[in-house]
C-alpha cells in the first residue's frame, strides 16, 4: 500500500481541503502504517508556478501548510511529508512522461478549460502541462491509493492513461513500469461548495474570504461566516430528495454530515422542519468543536520555522530515495544512456 497525495500552497487551506482530502490523508497514513506500507504527502509548490505568484508568499505559505497538515494529524514519523521543490525527480519524470502524454488529453482537462477561459494563448505552459507533473507525482512512487476531492478525479484518470500507455509502449506484460493509481474520494464531502454560491466550489482562489472556512479561522470568524452563508427561506426538508434543487442548503447539510460522521439522511431526520435560524448555530458549534483543536495546534506550530523546515528536509530525503528506482527504470525503458 503506497498512499500519495499533494496539496498546493497557494492561498489558505480550507474546510473543502480538510473534508475532501486532508482527513483521508490522516486515515490512510494510519492504514498504510498498520500494514507496513507508506504514505507520502507533499506540498505541490512546483504546481504553484502555473499561476502568477509572489515568491516571498510562496515560501511562507509552504511552511504554514506544513504546520496545518501536522495540526490536522499527519505525523512526520509515520508519513513522509515534503515539498516537490526538494525532490527533483518529480519534474524530471514529468519531462520523461511528456513524450507519452498527448495534447488532446490535456486539452480536455476541465481545470485547464476553466482556468484558461477564453485566453488560452496568454496562459503559462505550466498551466497546460500541470496534469503531467501531477501524473509524475504519483507514478514516481508507484502509488496505489491517492486521496483527493472530486475535482482531482479527472487528473487522476489522466495519470492512469499516461501510465497505461507508457507500460504498453515501453514495458513488458510481466514487468509493467508503473502501477495504476486508484483515487480515494470520500462518499460525503467530495465537493464542498462556496458559502456564498452553492454552484461554485469552495476554493483558495475565491476573492471573497466569506466564501470559505479557513482552517486558521478563529471560532468567532467561523460562526460569522456560517451565519452569513447564503441560504433560502424554506425550512430544511425531512428527506434528501427535498435538497435536490437547493444547492446552498444541500451544501450546509453535507458539511454537517461529514463533520458529524453521519449520513445526510440522519442529519435531516434530526433537523428536518427546522429553519436555518436553528440549524446554522448547530453547524457553527460543530465546526468550532471539530476545527478548533486543529487551529490551536496550528497556532502553536506555525512560528517554529526551524522545525517545519526540518520536517520538509527529512521528508524530502526519504522521498528522493523512494523515487529513485522508478526513475531509473523509466530511463532504462526509454533507452536513455545514464552511466
Ligand atoms: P488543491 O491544492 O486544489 O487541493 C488539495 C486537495 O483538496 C481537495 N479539495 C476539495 N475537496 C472537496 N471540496 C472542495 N471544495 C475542495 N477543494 C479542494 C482537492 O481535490 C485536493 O485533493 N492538483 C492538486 C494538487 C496535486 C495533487 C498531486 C493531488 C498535485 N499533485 C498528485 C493528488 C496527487 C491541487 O491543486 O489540489
Amino acid at each position: 500500500m503506497r498512499v500519495v497525495s499533494g496539496i498546493q500552497p497557494t492561498g489558505k487551506p480550507h474546510l473543502g481541503n480538510y473534508l475532501g482530502a486532508i482527513r483521508n490523508y490522516v486515515a490512510l497514513q494510519d492504514d498504510a502504517h498498520a500494514v507496513g506500507g507508506e504514505c507520502l504527502i507533499f506540498i505541490a509548490d512546483l504546481h504553484a508556478l502555473s499561476m502568477p505568484h509572489d515568491p516571498a508568499e510562496l515560501r511562507s505559505s509552504t511552511l504554514e501548510l506544513v504546520a496545518t497538515l501536522v495540526a490536522c494529524g499527519l505525523d512526520p514519523d509515520k508519513a513522509i511529508l515534503f515539498n516537490q521543490a526538494q525532490v527533483p525527480q518529480h519534474p524530471e519524470l514529468q519531462w520523461l512522461l511528456n513524450g507519452t502524454a498527448r495534447m488532446g488529453w490535456l486539452n480536455r482537462m476541465t481545470q485547464w478549460k476553466d482556468k484558461a477561459g477564453k485566453n488560452r494563448e496568454g496562459q503559462s505552459v505550466a498551466l497546460f502541462t500541470y496534469p503531467v507533473l501531477q501524473a509524475a507525482d504519483v507514478l514516481l512512487y508507484q502509488a496505489t491509493h491517492v486521496p483527493v476531492g472530486e475535482d482531482q478525479k479527472q487528473h487522476l484518470e489522466l495519470a492512469r492513461d499516461i501510465a497505461q500507455k507508457f507500460n504498453n509502449d515501453f514495458g513488458t506484460e510481466d514487468a509493467p513500469i508503473f502501477t495504476l493509481p486508484d483515487p480515494i474520494i470520500p462518499a460525503e464531502a467530495a465537493r464542498i461548495m462556496s458559502l456564498r454560491d452553492g454552484s461554485a466550489k469552495m476554493s483558495k482562489s475565491d476573492p471573497s474570504d466569506m466564501s470559505r472556512i479557513n482552517l486558521s479561522d478563529d471560532a468567532d470568524t467561523m460562526a460569522q461566516k456560517v451565519k452569513k452563508a447564503k441560504t433560502d427561506p424554506e425550512p430544511l426538508p425531512s428527506e434528501e430528495a427535498g435538497l435536490a434543487e437547493r444547492p446552498e442548503a444541500k451544501n450546509l447539510v453535507g458539511i454537517y454530515a461529514a463533520l458529524a460522521g453521519q449520513s445526510q439522511a440522519e442529519v435531516l431526520a434530526q433537523y428536518g422542519g427546522q429553519g436555518f435560524g436553528a440549524f446554522k448555530p448547530a453547524l457553527a458549534d460543530l465546526l468550532v468543536a471539530k476545527l478548533g483543536p486543529i487551529r490551536d495546534r496550528f497556532v502553536e506550530l506555525k512560528d517554529d520555522l526551524e522545525t517545519l523546515d526540518a520536517i520538509l528536509a527529512r521528508g524530502a530525503a526519504k522521498a528522493r530515495e523512494r523515487g529513485t528506482p522508478t526513475l531509473e527504470a523509466v530511463y532504462r525503458a526509454l533507452g536513455l544512456v545514464r552511466h
